[in-house]
């Protein structure tokens, strides 16, 4: 990856774990950390997705990244991957909660597995990560530092996102709370807000052709203020790669926005509410349709 702006070896002898790092924003997150020096692990149910990945970051960075198929729903699913990584190499310096599930939908349209879908995801899944990794932590007096990927709605709210914003929402509480609580042991936990950054799994389920131009990036959202453009990878990878490293000790139980300034001026899908029935059905229709292709490649 170009554009770091860390130098070499800099995660030399981390060993961090990204959530849903098999695709998107996990993938280059996982990248840049085995690019600059760091053993990465990666999770996702779709464990040919998590290999290919593996192997060909493996390539292009000459690091070292792992894949393991799990299902972050499933609590004891995700504790057998955590003591599966420690007995492979000892204690993770660091980990990133990224894997997420999100769709658009009006809220009145959701039932509550709907709901459950996300939530299960996003609020319940990364703790239970934070969980089965702090508890060996303490337990093994580890500093480590935690980065859980939000979203700008946690400041001013999600709709037609609404499961999603209320979980992030909680994660962002999380990461306030578990700074103070586990601060002492030398854990720290900071939180990414990214606005837009196109990727294939957010724009499937928050973009589609149906919603009249697409309502995921800087532009369809009509932002007018700040840096009105999508992010670049790279700008995420620097902030994630600086929270990962050595050297900012002090800084915990912050979430910081990297989103242009669009939170700022808006920068969430309230510009939704002109769509009809029709458009509503033809956007679920091409959601579904995304994860049923995803579905049939799950492993776990
Ligand atoms: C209303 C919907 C729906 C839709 C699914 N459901 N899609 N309801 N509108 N468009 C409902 C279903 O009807 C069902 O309820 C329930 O959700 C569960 O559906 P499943 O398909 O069985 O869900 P599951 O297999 O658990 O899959 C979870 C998922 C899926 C969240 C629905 O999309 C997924 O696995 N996503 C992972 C990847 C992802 O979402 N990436 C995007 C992250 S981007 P009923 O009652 O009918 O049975 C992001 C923020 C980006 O988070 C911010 C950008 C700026
Ligand atoms: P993505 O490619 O769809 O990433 C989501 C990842 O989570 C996938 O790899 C998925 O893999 C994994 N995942 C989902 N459910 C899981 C489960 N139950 N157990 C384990 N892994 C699971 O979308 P993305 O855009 O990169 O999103 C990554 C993160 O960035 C998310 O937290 C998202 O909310 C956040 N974000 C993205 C943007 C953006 O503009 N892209 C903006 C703000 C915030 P499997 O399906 O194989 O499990």
């Amino acid at each position: 990856m170009e554009n770091l702006m860390f130098r070499d070896g800099i995660l030399k002898g981390k060993r961090i774990l990204v959530t849903g790092g098999g695709t998107g924003l996990g993938e280059v997150m996982s990248e840049a950390y085995a690019q600059l020096g760091a053993t990465v692990y990666i999770c996702g149910r779709r464990k040919g997705v998590l290999d290919e990945t593996a192997k060909n970051l493996s390539d292009k960075t000459r690091g070292t990244v792992k894949a393991i198929a799990c299902d972050i729903r499933v609590a004891e699913a995700v504790d057998d991957m955590i003591a599966q990584i420690w007995a492979d190499g000892g204690a993770l310096t660091g980990l990133v909660n990224n894997a997420a599930g999100n769709f658009i939908s009006r809220t009145k349209d959701l039932s509550p597995r709907g709901f459950n879908a996300i939530a299960d995801i996003v609020f319940r899944g990364s703790f239970y990560v934070t969980l089965a990794c702090g508890k060996r932590w303490i337990e093994g007096k580890n500093k480590a530092s935690v980065i859980s990927i939000l979203t700008t709605w946690i400041w001013n709210g999600g709709p037609f996102t609404v499961p999603s914003a209320m979980s992030k929402a909680g994660l962002n509480v999380m990461t306030m709370s578990l700074a103070q609580e586990w601060g002492p042991h030398g854990i720290r936990l900071n939180a990414i807000a990214p606005g837009p950054f196109p990727t294939k799994g957010a724009w499937e389920r928050l973009n589609p052709a149906a919603s009249g131009g697409g309502a995921g990036g800087a532009e369809a959202r009509g932002v007018q203020g700040g840096i009105a453009r999508n992010g670049e990878m790279y700008e995420l990878c620097n902030l994630a790669t600086f929270l990962m490293a050595d050297g900012c000790e002090y800084l915990t139980g912050q979430t910081i926005a990297i989103d242009g300034g669009m939170s700022l001026v808006g920068g969430n899908f309230s510009r939704l509410a002109s769509l009809d029935d029709a458009a509503w059905d033809a956007i679920r229709g091409q959601i579904r349709s995304a994860n049923d292709k995803d579905k049939a490649q799950r492993s776990v």
